[in-house]
């Protein structure tokens, strides 16, 4: 269907520092370069589902800033719908991306207006009256945990009471995931320390990572879908055999900032567009295989003629 996919969370201005490794305590080191572009968890899954052609919404809160207006042109230029996109008065929440060679990072994010969201009582809702219904009329909702839980319960209540399915992606913030928002969704998406981090089981074997996986279903999310980067993906379902899908190799790894937002948009554009599990999968490894070949979140987001590209040559390379 083009059913919509809402996307709710963060918006971050990626303050991008490239190093050649961490400097230790105490001391100052020169970085190589440095920009700032857009990203945010949220933000790019929205901007993933949009560069992919699916209408998008993005639900979200920015500051009255520059960063505000980058990730405002950044979203745009994507075709992600911004009707509900609260301007406020906190800043623009940012973070800083230490980029190592080979692509790996580490990242401390600044919450800024993503967490402002106001806490408010049962019964009350700190979102319009229109933003509730996009989220009814969605044909998927995309959550991570760089905003409130409370935001993100609420948005996971309004959707299942809709029939609207819900992907929660355990990437953000590292504190306790609250077991009622377990509850009301139906995906649960995280990678394998996430994943050890909420089971505490040990993640370093695949079965070990199937194992830990089912412990979710106990916690009362029927799939589970684990990124393991360049082992690829496994996704759990209750009373299923696992699904495997390998990483889709990329030639050269430039930056993987944002590849597992990708993932998980991609991932859910496949599936609402009414595409196999399986199939949904491969179309995730291929458009996460791209964005790690370019630097930046936003910026590395490949469009659908790209990926299905992608797929097109590994198909052949495989024949
Ligand atoms: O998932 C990648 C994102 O995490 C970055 O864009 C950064 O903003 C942090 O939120």
């Amino acid at each position: 269907t083009d059913l919509p996919v809402v996307v709710v969370g963060s918006a971050n201005a990626d303050i991008y520092v490239e190093i050649d490794r961490l400097p230790k305590e105490g001391e100052t080191i020169a970085a190589r370069g440095g920009q700032t572009l857009a990203g945010g968890k949220g933000a790019n899954q929205a901007a993933c589902a949009g560069r992919l052609s699916h209408p998008t919404y993005f639900v979200g809160q920015v500051g009255k800033d520059a960063h505000g207006s980058l990730m405002k042109d950044a979203l745009s230029s994507c075709g992600v719908r911004l009707d509900y996109l609260n301007t406020v008065s906190d800043p623009t929440g940012h973070a800083v991306v230490m980029l190592q060679p080979g692509g790996q990072n580490s990242i401390i994010i600044v919450g800024g207006a993503n967490v402002s969201w106001p806490i408010l009582e049962d019964g009350m809702s700190c979102l319009s009256a229109n933003a509730q219904q996009i989220i009814r009329e969605a044909g998927i909702v995309l959550l991570q945990r760089e905003v409130p839980n409370s935001l993100n319960l609420e948005v996971a209540k309004i959707a299942r009471s809709a029939n609207v399915p819900v992907i929660l992606d355990a990437g953000g913030m590292e504190g306790p995931i609250p077991e009622n928002l377990l509850k009301c969704i139906d995906i649960f998406s995280p990678n394998e320390t996430e994943l050890e981090r909420l089971t505490g089981a040990s993640t370093n074997t695949i079965d070990e990572v199937i194992e830990a996986a089912a412990k979710c279903h106990e916690m009362g999310v029927k799939q589970v879908l684990v990124k393991l980067g360049e082992k690829g993906s496994v996704l759990v379902t209750e009373g299923l055999p696992p699904i495997l899908q390998p990483a889709i190799l990329a030639p050269m790894v430039l930056d993987t900032t944002g590849a597992g937002d990708t993932f998980t948009a991609a991932f859910a554009v496949a599936l609402v567009e009414g595409n196999s599990v399986a199939e949904s999968l491969r179309f995730a490894a291929a458009a996460a295989s791209l964005c790690i070949q370019v630097k930046g979140a936003i910026p590395s987001m490949p469009d659908r003629n790209a990926v299905l590209q992608l797929l097109k040559s590994v198909c052949s390379s495989a024949d």
